[in-house]
């Protein structure tokens, strides 16, 4: 299997190699048809992928490898709800979260969302009020991973979809700082926490949940925690053993993987936070992109083109990261929620037969806002010695910004994508009377490729269908890189050594045997501590 990727994406080498001495903009003029050949539309978004360094000839060849690695069978076997995450012996039905009906589990999906509609309602009318009876004002989601950034994104992200009678919150890190920040600003009486995590085993949610208990009963008093926790985990009943009444644990099951998540009950803050409808819409835009996905042919499907050409990008131009920019402020969490996503999912270096892979897999997704990023990192995107490829995402109307804000906004999008692509040249090239070739510094080669993906305003559909599209993408790869997407066993270790160092820096275990780095943190860390405690 590995050799057959690897041999795949040989076979495009020699296209490869012609490219890269031909230019974006000349391929315009050679690909008359370009424009209608890398230019794909589905479910409210329009993806451009004519920047791209890439012709119908590399595209071809792409598609082939997708046909050939078995994309279409693996993608029927997923909504077939077979155990293709076997390692974990689970099935991967996110798209039952969404869909109106029609998949396994469809019954279950659909008994949670209306538990869920209740206590939105009930919470957001003012009926269901804090132990003290006043009504709920703000709502903390303790949770990390999977079980934060999709629910901080979406909230964010649909912020002007709010009626805000709700303030939402998001503990995630253990840093206790982060807790002082959010508590400090709170009143116990009117505030609902949701312990968010799918195993409930996870240390710093734990943690969190337990200091956030505290800080509530200390106020209220142990009763007070039956109408101010609820949680969400495919373990209810260690949700119950924490503490909770079992009708205030709502299910998410195991065939749904952490970081595609939020579709679940695990999206409780973004319900409270914007009301039912707007979530029920965020599903919707999510399912038309999933129909999009399973339906359209394979030249026209957005999910499959948008992998095909990132790993175009990877194994025949040699990137090995690419940047995430949206130009509107309501997506500043993607490029986080991203990175979960692609690199927790493709951050494998064995098949699925569990033998070690001789080709690249996942490249590093980072990224950050526009305009503010072009003042940071894009002058390594222009001139830098490295190829990093970009998605500009932006949305064309802007529901409260200042027309010339918004103006000015999409001008510098689509200028630096133009910028990537043309490049600049000085004539000159000789050295001045300081003995500095200007022209040389001011070059910027160009040819620099980027996706750029619009829609013509961000609303729970259109946030819906982004999210599915990085969903479906990350899973094309997968497939084609022969990886299983949907376990993460690399997290573990450090989790293993975390609890081991706690126990020895807190003093009830004996030291263990570390490195002499590791062993000298240890040691001045508890020696700080124990005169702290003196
Ligand atoms: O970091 C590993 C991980 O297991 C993620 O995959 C997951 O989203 C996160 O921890 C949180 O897990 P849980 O929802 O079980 O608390």
């Amino acid at each position: 299997m590995k050799q057959e990727v690897e041999s795949r994406f040989g076979n495009l080498t020699t296209e490869a190699a012609v490219l890269r001495r031909n230019s974006i903009a000349a391929l315009f003029e050679q690909e008359p048809n370009r424009l209608a050949r890398f230019v794909v539309e589905a479910a409210g978004l329009r993806l451009d992928l004519s920047k791209q360094l890439i012709d119908a000839t590399a595209l071809d060849g792409l598609l082939a490898i997708a046909e050939a690695a078995g994309v279409a069978e693996a993608r029927s076997a997923m909504i077939a709800g077979a155990t293709i995450n076997p390692t974990e012996q689970r099935a991967v039905l996110h798209m039952a979260l969404r869909a109106a009906g029609g998949y396994p589990h469809s019954a279950d999906v659909a008994a949670v969302l209306e538990r869920m509609q209740s206590l939105v309602d009930e919470v957001r009318s003012g009926r269901r009020t804090g132990h003290t009876g006043r009504r709920i004002t703000d709502v903390v989601n303790i949770g990390i991973g999977g079980s934060h950034l999709g629910p901080q994104l979406a909230c964010d992200a649909l912020r002007y979809a709010s009626d805000a009678p709700l303030g939402v919150h998001f503990l995630a890190n253990v840093d206790g700082g982060e807790l002082d920040r959010i508590v400090t600003r709170l009143d116990p009486a009117t505030t609902l926490f949701i312990v968010a995590s799918k195993s409930f085993t996870t240390a710093e949610t734990r943690l969190n949940a337990t200091s956030a208990r505290t800080w509530l009963t200390g106020a209220l008093g142990d009763e007070a925690v039956a109408r101010h926790f609820v949680a969400v985990s495919s373990r209810p009943e260690r949700a119950v053993e924490f503490g909770l009444a079992a009708d205030n644990v709502f299910p998410m099951w195991d065939w749904v993987g952490g970081r595609y998540s939020l579709w679940s009950a695990i999206g409780l803050p973004i319900a409270l936070a914007l009301g039912m409808p707007v979530f029920r819409e965020l599903l919707a835009g999510a399912a038309a992109m999933d129909t999009h996905f399973v339906e359209a042919p394979a030249a026209r499907n957005m999910p499959l083109m948008l992998a095909l050409v990132g790993l175009w990008n990877c194994h025949c131009l040699g990137a090995e990261s690419y940047a995430v920019v949206p130009y509107d402020d309501r997506l500043r969490y993607l490029p986080d929620y991203l990175q979960q996503l692609e690199m927790e999912s493709n951050g494998k270096r064995v098949g699925l037969d569990g033998t070690l892979l001789d080709h690249h897999t996942a490249p590093v997704t980072w990224g950050g806002l526009g305009t503010n990023a072009q003042h940071a990192f894009f002058q390594l995107l222009h001139q830098g010695t490295r190829l990093v490829p970009v998605d500009f995402i932006c949305a064309l109307e802007h529901p409260a910004a200042p027309r010339e804000h918004h103006d000015m906004l999409l001008a510098n999008c689509f200028a630096q994508a133009e910028a990537l692509m043309l490049g600049r040249r000085f004539p000159g090239g000789a050295p001045d009377a300081r003995g500095i070739d200007l022209a040389a510094h001011r070059e910027s080669p160009g040819n620099r490729p980027s996706s750029m993906l619009t829609m013509a305003r961000l609303e729970p559909r259109t946030l819906g269908a982004l999210i599915a599209l990085y969903e479906h993408k990350t899973f094309v790869q997968s497939v084609v890189w022969g990886i299983n997407a949907f376990d993460q066993w690399g997290v573990e270790l450090g989790k293993e050594l975390a609890t081991g160092i706690l126990g020895e820096i807190t003093g009830d275990a004996p030291p263990a045997q570390h490195g002499p780095s590791t062993a000298a943190l240890v040691a001045a860390y508890r020696s700080l501590r124990a005169h702290d405690q003196n």
